[in-house]
């Protein structure tokens, strides 16, 4: 039998977002009202879709010149595990290849776990830099 994924060069829908997000476990992380400007703004963005459902995803944003950064890279439990993952991280690096010029810095946090996958395509943790970030209070 072939392929029954495919993967699309496209934004997720607000709608397919949150439902990739909560299915992942990011559902009390992510502002979703706030993924309505963040969304359009990504720099890339591919689809796996099955069928008419969107099943994984995963965006590069940043400044387009520069900084750019893998963001939101998830697949929907019931369908890891069978390379969508990969395929989605490769073509989001193969479009940072093709798109960023020479000596651009290419980010992303890697989930407790994920390191060996990232590691893959070219992704390390570096000696003497330590990944930091910090989240915007929600207001009481
Ligand atoms: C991480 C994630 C996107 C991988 O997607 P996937 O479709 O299951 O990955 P693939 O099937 O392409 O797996 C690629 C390889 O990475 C490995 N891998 C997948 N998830 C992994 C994990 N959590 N930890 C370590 N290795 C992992 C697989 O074993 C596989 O190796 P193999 O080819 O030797 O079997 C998926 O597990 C996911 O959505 N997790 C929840 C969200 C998340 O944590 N995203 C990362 C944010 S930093």
């Amino acid at each position: 039998m072939g392929d029954p994924y495919r993967l699309v060069e496209r934004l997720p829908t607000l709608e397919e977002y949150t439902r990739i997000c909560v299915d992942v476990g990011w559902g009390d992380i992510v502002n979703f009202d706030a993924a309505r400007t963040s969304l359009p703004a990504s720099r890339c963005a591919f689809v796996a879709e099955l069928g008419d459902d969107a099943v994984g995803m995963g965006r590069v944003v940043g400044d387009g010149a520069i900084y750019f950064y893998v963001q939101d890279v998830a697949v929907l439990h019931a369908h890891q595990g069978r390379g969508l993952g990969g395929r989605i991280l490769g073509a989001l690096v193969d479009w940072v290849g093709r798109n960023a010029p020479e000596q651009a810095f290419v980010g992303l946090f890697a989930a407790v776990g994920t390191e060996g996958f990232y590691r893959r395509f070219g992704f390390e943790a570096h000696t003497g830099m330590t990944g930091m970030f910090q989240v915007t209070p929600r207001p009481r």
